[in-house]
């Protein structure tokens, strides 16, 4: 084999009661694509980081080229040649997208030719088909989750680099990003470049990946060619034991009550037009659909995050008239966000203020929080959830993402909801988190919540829901319930108008 492009040698690292890192080490071989997976808090994001100098290995060594490392900075190891898109998106929100892409450039000493850093953004933008559109000088915090991701990612291939990074690159991508992404890795690949690779889809490793290294509680578990482990195989050394009844048990007949939740003719001028669905007690109720087809904006207006400039929404039979999203709670209807680090937590906050922040009222007396009850409070749902932490008072931004999603699930049912609308719920977390969650999902519905899951991925919404409502171009296009809820007939109905779904022939089950 080549001389390694990269190796990292018996690197530890502990943050407090926690060791992220026990003696890991990997050789990374140039022009291929290694991945690393494991479950929630194996430790993937914490090597990364110490590869791309956010954080120094309590010990352990970098060797470069040959060259033992040590970075003092995540600027020294990108001057280095390692490039880093990180799990969560960390672009600054209010500047523009030509001054995030060059931040390590502008913040060199020097005068900066701005025509010149729009005209190569322009061009970087190119490069990565289907964005050329975007303005260079926009402001960040305008563009969606999945078009900042695509930032991240030039902006990684902006600096010549020699190694680069992906945690969880895909999470925030639409299919078509993805498979745009997918071909610039191929293209690293063939210059020689060193790529790492995170990722949870484990269909991505299959299609992308040349060696995996699976992780588990910090500890390095087994490296291989991802050609000599079957997926079965992978999941089960991910999670060190055999992984059945992924998927809870559907409602049973008869279990199904009364509508809980009614929509009709739902309009958000230029976004949607017509959305009509109900959602009954008992029931997990799955959104399908392109992204874009209006799912998130339907959830996002239903709860006042979104004006509505047409139709209703009843709750047990009573017409809402939601504003805000403090209505939404009041009236009992919560939702749980695509973008849990932007808009749904408060990273740099202990895990138990984020749990009770919804409701204060809960553990305050006379208007002044008691830390005790707080903390209770926490503590009941990390319990429930099987959420992993060292303290509660931990903040938020030091838990793994599958666990700051549990902690945002948390929140939610601290007001105790009628209605839970949850959107893409298992973005980014370990199939055995997913695996709770679905659990946790079904138990919720049978409790009598509404439930209801916007999901991209097929294998969970036909997995889980009891029904779906499949959503094209801004309107509800059919549900699917009983023996209907297979991926076939959801593509179908998700990728083609009416019309053409009736020349494509009829007689599709
Ligand atoms: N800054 C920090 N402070 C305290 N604990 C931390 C910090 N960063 C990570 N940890 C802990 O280290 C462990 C490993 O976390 P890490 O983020 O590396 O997991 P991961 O494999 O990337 O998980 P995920 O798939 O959820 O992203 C977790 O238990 C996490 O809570
Ligand atoms: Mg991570």
């Amino acid at each position: 084999m080549a001389q390694p492009i990269l190796e990292v040698r018996g690197i530890r690292k502990r943050f407090f009661a926690t060791q992220a890192l026990d003696g890991v080490t990997i050789s990374l071989a140039p022009g291929s694509v290694h991945a690393v997976v494991g479950e929630n808090g194996a430790g993937k994001s914490t090597l990364m980081n110490v590869i791309g100098g956010v954080y120094e290995p309590d010990e352990g060594d970098i060797i470069l080229e040959g060259t033992k490392v040590s970075f003092r900075s995540p600027s020294d190891a990108l001057g280095r040649g390692i490039g880093f898109v990180h799990q969560e998106i960390a672009l600054c929100q209010h500047i523009s997208v030509a001054e995030n892409i060059f931040m390590p450039a502008l913040n060199r000493p020097g005068f900066v030719d701005f025509q010149d850093i729009y005209k190569e953004t322009k061009r970087l933008l190119a490069d990565f088909e289907g964005h050329a559109h975007i303005d260079p000088r926009q402001k960040v915090r305008e563009l969606g989750v999945s078009q900042q991701q695509v930032i991240e990612i030039v902006k990684a291939l902006s600096v010549n680099c020699k190694v680069i990074i992906f945690d969880e690159p895909t999470a925030a991508l639409t299919e078509s990003e993805t498979e745009v992404l997918f071909r610039i890795i191929g293209t690293l690949k063939a210059k020689g470049i060193g790529i790492l690779y995170i990722s949870h889809r484990l269909a991505e490793i299959y299609r992308i990946a040349d060696t995996v290294t699976i992780l588990r509680d910090g500890n390095l578990i087994e490296t291989n060619a991802v050609s000599a482990l079957d997926q079965v195989a992978l999941v089960n050394r991910m999670v060190g034991r055999d992984l059945t009844d992924i998927y809870p048990a559907k409602a049973a007949p008869g279990t199904i009550g009364d509508a809980i939740l009614t929509v009709k003719g739902l309009a958000c001028k230029g976004v949607f037009k017509d959305v009509s669905f109900t959602l009954k007690q008992g029931e997990i109720l799955g959104f399908a659909g392109l992204v874009g087809s209006g799912r998130t904006e339907t959830a996002r207006t239903i709860c006042g995050l979104m004006r509505r400039t047409g139709g209703t929404v009843s709750l047990g039979g009573k017409e809402l008239h939601i504003r805000d999203y403090r209505d939404a709670i009041r009236e009992g209807i919560v939702y749980l966000t695509e973008n849990r680090a932007l808009e749904g937590l408060f990273l740099d906050l202990s895990i138990s203020k984020n749990i009770s922040v919804m409701d204060l009222g809960k553990v305050a007396k006379l208007s002044l929080i008691q830390a005790k009850a707080e903390n209770g409070l926490a503590q009941r749902y990390v319990g429930e959830m099987l959420i992993k932490i060292a303290s509660v008072g931990q903040k938020v931004n030091s838990l793994s993402g599958g666990n700051q999603q549990k902690v945002l699930i948390s929140k939610l049912l601290s007001v105790a909801p009628k209605v839970i609308i949850m959107d893409e719920p298992t973005r980014g977390i370990d199939i055995g988190a997913k695996a709770q969650i679905y659990h946790l999902l079904r138990r919720l519905a049978s409790e009598g919540i509404g439930v209801i899951m916007i999901s991209s991925e097929l294998p969970e919404v036909i997995g889980v829901c009891d029904r779906v409502a499949v959503m094209y171009e801004g309107s509800v296009c059919g549900v699917l319930e009983g023996g209907g809820v297979n991926e076939r007939s959801i593509v179908q109905m998700a990728c083609l108008s009416s019309e053409e779904q009736e020349n494509h022939g009829r007689g599709v089950a």
